[in-house]
């Protein structure tokens, strides 16, 4: 088939520019802008709400429809059937794993869990009240100083014991973050344990006592961080395969990823959205908190709502949605007040003209901080739950640029600062 192409008129410009089109397997084609420089031209995209950075085949999301595929399978059909652990051999290796795939898979995890001793020291350089994210982008960059017999990014082997390690692990920092906030000693993890019900353990158990995991809230911290394992070139994806560019370290692009994940309009926002509930308090004070959102005089934002790509229900707040009745039946909790709340809120942004006319519906982090408080973690650990369930999209990402060509991502800008002038002598300013 003959290449599709655009043609680029410019007013000033002699000749029209012909760009190639490439078109993927699902979504919208892309025009090749590549050559645009040598013609003398940048384009200028800020947000890169319409660039295409790269070439992709882990994830697929289709923002009007509500579609989120991993390796082209819709995300309700992994929470249902699948688990987390299958979903990360998925995410890595392009392919659902057999049995013994899975079962080899499962025991490679299990036996990478811990950390290495001397690693505890990095927890006592931090204040007791120290942000556990914070906690996490420090140990996760210092993880490459002690592994520097696998840190050639250009040898497979070393990338796949890389890929092992982090997703192994990182349940384990996140836990381990948490107990030096709260003051309680480390809890090992224990290879007896799902991956999910091992970091519950790590997180809740203590050495005086003997502490069983619920099923139930195993299975839902299981599929909450299924829901959260990739999401395309969102916000932490980009640095972390901006990071990997230059060739940096793995562990320093993933702790790159954790730094961006951070902020309280990416990965942030599920603690951000606690924290609002709290504020509104009851649904009598809902209507005021919905009149600062449509203020454009006010920054306010209605945290959980809204979304680059979805401009319609977040797929994943669905299945969210369905896991909070599951936690809160189980805790008998249903008449939660910030689950009501939540709840009353959701219905009138739905119904409000303000939230329909800009299709801001609730996204993953809504639902995902009201079941993780319900299960008893604190609400600073909102996000690094959030980081240890995208660290396999994360790593997918980094090696899918790293296995193949790629080139230092060097984006360029729109100057609009003073043209070239002389240095004036301080006597004379
Ligand atoms: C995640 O990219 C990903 O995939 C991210 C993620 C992932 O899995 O990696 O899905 C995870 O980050 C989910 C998003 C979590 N963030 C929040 O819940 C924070 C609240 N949401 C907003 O900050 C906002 O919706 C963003 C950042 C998520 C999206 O912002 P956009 O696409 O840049 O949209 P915008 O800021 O241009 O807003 C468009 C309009 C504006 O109004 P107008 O100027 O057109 O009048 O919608 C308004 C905004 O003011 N708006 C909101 C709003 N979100 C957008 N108004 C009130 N409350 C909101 N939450």
């Amino acid at each position: 088939m003959a290449q599709k192409t655009a043609q680029l008129s410019i007013d000033g410009h002699s000749e029209t520019i012909t760009l190639p089109v490439h078109t993927g397997t699902e979504g919208p084609d892309v025009i090749d802008i590549g050559k645009l420089t040598a013609q003398g031209y940048f384009t200028y995209d800020p947000g890169f709400v319409s660039t295409a950075a790269c070439e992709s085949s882990i994830t697929y999301i289709d923002g009007d429809q509500g579609i989120l595929l991993h390796r082209g399978y819709p995300i309700e059909q992994l929470a249902e059937h699948s688990n987390y652990l299958e979903l990360c051999y998925l995410l890595i290796n392009g392919e659902l794993p057999n049995a013994e795939q899975q079962s080899t898979y499962v025991d490679t995890i299990k036996h990478h869990t811990m950390v290495h001793e001397q690693l505890r020291f990095f927890f006592n350089g931090f204040r007791r009240g120290a942000h556990p994210m914070a906690i996490l982008c420090g140990v996760v960059g210092a993880l490459s100083a002690f592994y520097h017999d696998s840190l050639d990014i250009d040898d497979e082997t070393h990338r796949q014991i890389t890929t092992n390690r982090l997703i192994a692990k990182m349940p384990t920092l996140a836990a381990m973050s948490h107990k030096h906030a709260s003051g309680q000693p480390f809890m090992y993890p224990r290879n007896d344990l799902s991956y999910a019900a091992n970091f519950l353990y790590m997180m809740f158990g203590n050495p005086c006592e003997e502490y069983v995991v619920n099923p139930v809230l195993a299975k839902a911290m299981d599929r909450i961080f299924l829901l959260h394992a990739d999401h395309e070139q969102n916000a932490s994806t980009s640095t972390v395969r901006l990071a990997g560019s230059t060739g940096a370290n793995p562990y320093a692009c993933i702790a790159a990823g954790i730094s961006a994940l951070w902020g309280p309009a990416h990965g942030g926002a599920n603690e951000a959205v606690l924290k609002q509930l709290n504020e509104i308090g009851s649904v009598k004070n809902i209507d005021k908190f919905i009149k600062r959102a449509k203020d454009k005089d006010d920054p306010f934002r209605l945290m959980g709502f809204g979304h680059r790509v979805y401009k319609n229900y977040d797929p994943r707040a669905k299945v969210m949605q369905q896991t909070c009745h599951e936690v809160f039946a189980e805790l008998g909790v249903e008449e939660d007040p910030l689950l009501k709340t939540a709840q009353r809120l959701e219905q009138i942004a739905l119904e409000d003209e303000y939230f329909v006319e800009r299709k801001l519906y609730p996204n993953v982090d809504f639902y995902s901080g009201i079941i993780l408080k319900a299960m008893g973690i604190p609400v600073d650990m909102f996000t690094v739950i959030f980081a240890t369930g995208r660290t396999p999209g994360w790593i997918a990402h980094w090696n899918e640029m790293i296995s193949g060509p790629y080139k230092i991502g060097r984006p360029r800008q729109l100057y609009k600062g003073p043209t070239k002038r002389d240095y004036a002598d301080i006597k004379t300013r």
